[in-house]
């Protein structure tokens, strides 16, 4: 068999998970941020580049706009009513017809490895098998199918239908298969939904392929939290936690360091590059790269954000779709989102949002600051307590501040509107009109002082007065 044009990938993710307790399907449910679908897709993608479908059917359109917008060069096939796992190979025939082999695999076995998959297609090649399935040895095997061996070769038990001489075997079936599509093809017609369950089990193909003679293949893994089937919550927080393990040790070998790894939340699609440091009670999540010999602090969230090298992010930043250059430092306390892009060695301080805006290289927002949809220039300081006013009810307008300004405290830019290069404000100004290049804007009431105001209050106050 050509492994990597003719193998077909389908996932199978219509079933209603109804152990989850959720109104949210089973594929959909996330660990470290991504749907548990995410997990098998990147498998079946990382190991061939060949076609992959997704069965779909309660509450699909949910996975099928995921799928649109993460996955879209997978096919949807429709399982509109759920009669069991045969039931959705069977709906998806036309589809997986048109290869010589499909590699099968169910949508909540997150902990999958691309190299499995490959040791699977590689043993059903060497064997001919017309269907091939990775076993395992199960500590506690309740809920899996059990995998019984006999001369004429394997078949599967489900649970429920099993003897309790049946379900103390151990070896469990793991769900991911692969077939030759012409002897798939010569027996699905046959299943029956004769079961406990009353559903037509995907199982049950390798009995009728094995009474017509064609062989069937079990290949025993030795890991047990691999093929970790998620059928509860219990489960996917099991499958979640020896996720985040690995993904931990696996930047750990690479260069990264963690002071207390155990409390430490990185995403799957996250890149960390070496000499990154991250303090206890960091979550990363996403797309996000972090740069070389960035440091980030205790409880600070980063999702889909570009961080570059050097980048000093301290405790309780929260960062969303942003982009921070070399050398930038952010926080305590900051919050980022929406596509803010902060400059080289800029600063972001304590007490800010930034919202949809650029801050230039090496200017400073150090506290207490709302600056959204707004562009400030090159070493521009904003003094402590300034807002962009860009919301007036109906659109957001923009603000734009140029290069080398010095904002004074309190200052609150009326958006629409625009302060020149080297411009000044006075503290406690409301700008309601552009500032040309080089001015100082003051926009705020004249100060008058009562001579002896204070002194009289007090006089009275101690006579008994108020
Ligand atoms: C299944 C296997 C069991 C195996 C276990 C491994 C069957 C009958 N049993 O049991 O032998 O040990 O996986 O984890 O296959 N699905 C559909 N359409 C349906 C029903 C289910 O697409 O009509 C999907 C589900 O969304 C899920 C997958 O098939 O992703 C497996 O279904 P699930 O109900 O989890 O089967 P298990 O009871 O875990
Ligand atoms: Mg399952």
């Amino acid at each position: 068999m050509e492994r990597n044009c003719i193998v077909g990938a389908l996932i199978l993710a219509a079933g209603k998970g109804v152990r989850m307790r959720s109104d949210r399907p089973k594929a959909m449910q996330k660990i470290l941020g991504e749907p548990l679908l995410y997990y098998g897709l990147t498998a079946v993608h990382s190991l061939h580049a060949g076609p992959t479908a997704v069965v779909v059917g309660h509450k699909g359109s949910l996975i099928s706009e995921y799928l649109g917008k993460s996955f879209p060069g997978s096919a949807i096939v429709w399982q509109h009513e759920q009669l069991g796992t045969g039931h959705a190979l069977q709906i998806a025939r036309e589809w997986w017809l048109s290869f010589s082999h499909v590699l099968v695999l169910p949508g909540d076995v997150p902990l999958i490895t691309p190299d499995s998959l490959s040791r699977l297609i590689d043993h059903h090649c060497a064997m001919k098998a017309a269907c091939s399935f990775i076993s395992f040895s199960a500590s506690n095997p309740s809920g899996y199918g059990r995998v019984l061996r006999s001369d004429d070769g394997c078949r599967i038990i489900e649970e429920k239908d099993a003897t309790e001489d049946q379900k103390r075997v151990t070896e469990v079936n793991s769900g991911v298969y692969v077939f030759s599509v012409p002897a798939l093809d010569s027996v699905i017609d046959f299943l029956s939904n004769e079961n406990a369950q009353g559903e037509y089990y995907l199982p049950d193909i390798l009995t009728l392929l094995a009474k017509n003679g064609h062989r069937v293949e079990a290949v025993r893994s030795d890991s047990e939290t691999e093929f970790l089937g998620v059928n509860s919550s219990r489960q996917l927080a099991e499958a979640a936690s020896c996720k985040r393990s690995e993904i931990i040790d696996g930047w750990t070998d690479a260069g990264a360091r963690f002071q207390a790894p155990e409390t430490v939340f990185v995403g799957p699609g996250v890149t960390l590059a070496s000499d990154v440091e991250l303090s206890p009670f960091v979550q990363i999540y996403g797309s996000s790269t972090i740069g070389s010999g960035t440091t980030i602090g205790s409880f600070s969230v980063v999702r889909d954000s570009v961080i570059s090298e050097g980048c000093s992010i301290l405790d309780h930043v929260v960062l969303e779709s942003c982009s921070i250059a070399t050398g930038a430092k952010i926080g305590p306390f900051a919050y980022l989102r929406d596509g803010a892009q902060v400059a080289r060695d800029a600063y972001v301080g304590k007490f800010v949002e930034v919202k949809k805006s650029t801050i230039g290289e090496r200017s400073k927002v150090p506290h207490l600051s709302y600056i959204g949809d707004a562009e400030i220039g090159e070493d521009t300081n904003i003094g402590a307590g300034t807002i962009t006013c860009n919301y007036d009810g109906i659109r957001k307008n923009p603000t734009k501040i140029g290069n080398r300004c010095f904002v004074g405290s309190d200052t609150m830019f009326v958006a629409p509107v625009e302060l020149g290069d080297d411009a000044f404000t006075g503290a406690g100004s409301v700008i309601t009109q552009d500032v040309p290049e080089g001015d100082l804007a003051v926009a705020r009431a004249k100060q008058r002082n009562i001579p002896g105001w204070g002194k009289k209050k007090n006089s009275r106050k101690n006579e008994g007065g108020n």
